[in-house]
């Protein structure tokens, strides 16, 4: 019997979007305003799932103070009011749109979350637009 465990959070972050292989007129008619070279933020917010079997003991699948914790310390103090392409080091030579910080944020997790939990990360970019990763 699984039970997925539903944490959400916050961030706000800068980011230009950019193909450093094409042309200012190709990145703008692909990105629209979001290849603004002087960049432009979000207001990103993050639900990470966890899916695993019920704790007979403490009846949790897993302890909500320790993921909240887990996500401030590897992810929310990374994010957090900075620049993506600048102060992030995985975007250095990734263009940070929400599928990539999705990515790289499951990977984050991944290494800091028990194996035998499945994990999926759900990122809001605007209010209408999202993306989900779980790995595959
Ligand atoms: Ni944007």
């Amino acid at each position: 019997m699984k039970v997925t465990a539903c944490r959400k959070a916050h961030f706000n972050a800068a980011h230009q979007l950019i193909n450093i292989n094409w042309d200012e007129k190709k990145n703008k008619k692909i990105y629209g305003v979001c290849s603004n070279p002087n960049y432009h933020g979000h207001n990103y917010d993050l639900i990470v799932k966890v899916k695993g079997e019920i704790d007979p003991g403490s009846g949790y699948v897993i302890d909500m103070k320790v993921l909240k914790n887990i996500i401030e310390k590897n992810i929310i103090k990374k994010f957090d009011h900075k620049n993506l392409n600048i102060e992030v080091e995985e975007f250095r030579s990734l263009n940070p749109t929400a599928e990539n910080i999705a990515v790289v944020i499951w990977n984050i997790l991944r290494k800091k979350i028990n194996k035998r939990f499945e994990i999926q990360v759900i990122l809001y970019e605007t209010e209408r637009n999202f993306v989900e990763y779980s790995g595959e």
